[in-house]
């Protein structure tokens, strides 16, 4: 009803806009002296220390939190972790080990298929938990241990808050793996812990530039097709926002990892053909500036993200720059999926979609 939207049109942009008080509100409670306390999730050093490697299976925009997830835990804790989607890995007869941990990743805690994931890998001994926004669901009563994001309701189809907060689980887990084996040293902890802790407030900042993302969205919600690029973190990101635009506003996107792109893709690129470059990361920027160059080269229109520090470096390369606030670069992918999810949902609104309810669309598939 109009009351639970609170003045906003749709529940899409209201969940987004709830992004900040989310990520407080799931990671603030679990910081204590100093320290990310997980043994609400069933955390404990014996659980840890034996794991070689972790599965994450989950299904829609929770597996593309898997990919952020993957990356950070592998950076972190240099544990190598493999992510599935739940219809994948329940028909694929995984290799699984003794010394694996499980984890899967639902909103709903309802999705069938992450279900059926949980069930096979518990059916095979292995140790599961759940990152869920939904206290008592199926995935949190099966699972061993639960990490329960705090959200709280999420009504649109197009999850935005739930996947935020399914990424702050996520780092909080790969710095406590990560501590607990070693990998990380205390000052380096302490210092990712200090970043992490301003995030929800940073978080606050893409929401102030709406008109931005209205105007970029009002120009081209007619677009046929639209490319995101990045590397790394960046790559994983820009396949969360391909989704966002494409189950709200039915422009197809395709995410691509920037240094894949001249190996075929690039074909594709037209005059005018809309390209979001993600370019938040340091360590990347040269070889993403060479990837726009190359697009820029065809014609491409690119809409590049990036931090405020670099924005003057970008500026001129590009047709149109974003920035997000300055950020420990690993926890960039939490300030530059607010624009997608922006530019996502106002291309819906211009198009006169349906926002809240896609078409062919639901929120939980609990069938197979
Ligand atoms: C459906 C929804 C998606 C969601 C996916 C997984 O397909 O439309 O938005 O990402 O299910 O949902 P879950 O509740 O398991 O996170």
């Amino acid at each position: 009803t109009q009351a639970e939207k609170a003045g906003y049109e749709h529940f899409m942009i209201k969940e987004i806009n709830e992004q900040p008080k989310a990520l407080a509100d799931t990671l603030f409670p679990r910081i204590h002296d100093g320290k990310i306390d997980l043994t609400d999730a069933g955390f404990s050093d014996d659980m840890i220390e034996g794991i070689r490697k972790i599965y994450i299976v989950a299904c829609g925009t929770a597996s593309y939190a898997a990919q952020v997830g993957k990356y950070v835990i592998e950076r972190l804790a240099r544990v190598s972790v493999e992510v599935d989607a739940g219809s994948e890995f329940r028909y694929r007869n995984p290799v699984l080990e003794p010394d694996m941990l499980v984890i899967v990743i639902s909103q709903s805690g309802e999705t069938a298929d992450t279900i059926a994931a949980l069930r096979e890998a518990k059916k095979r001994g292995l140790k599961v938990i759940a990152i869920t926004n939904v206290v008592g669901s199926t995935l949190s009563r099966e699972a061993d241990a639960v990490f329960y994001t705090r959200a709280g309701m999420e009504i649109a189809v197009a999850s935005t808050k739930a996947y935020i907060t399914q990424l702050l689980a996520l780092y909080m887990i790969a710095m406590e793996v990560g501590r607990i084996k070693g990998k990380l040293a205390d000052e380096e902890y302490a210092r990712l812990l200090k970043e992490l802790e301003r995030v929800p407030e940073l978080s606050k900042e893409p929401m102030e530039k709406k008109k931005d993302l209205q105007k970029l969205a009002s120009q081209r919600y007619m677009d046929q097709h639209a490319f995101y690029i990045g590397r790394g973190l960046d790559y994983a990101v820009a396949m969360e926002g391909t989704m966002k635009i494409k189950e709200v506003s039915y422009i197809h996107a395709e995410a691509f990892s920037a240094g894949e792109l001249k190996h075929g893709t690039i074909a594709l690129i037209e005059k005018n053909t809309l390209v979001v470059a993600l370019a938040t990361q340091a360590d990347l920027l040269e070889k993403m500036m060479s990837n726009i160059k190359e697009v820029k080269a065809r014609g491409g229109y690119v809409f590049a993200i990036v931090q405020e520090r670099d924005a003057a470096t970008v500026a001129d390369q590009v047709d149109q720059v974003f920035t997000i606030p300055n950020v420990e670069d690993l926890f960039a992918p939490m300030l530059s999926v607010i624009p997608l999810q922006m530019l996502g949902y106002y291309a819906a609104v211009s198009k006169g979609c349906d926002v809240d309810k896609p078409r062919n669309l639901a929120k939980s598939v609990t069938v197979e």
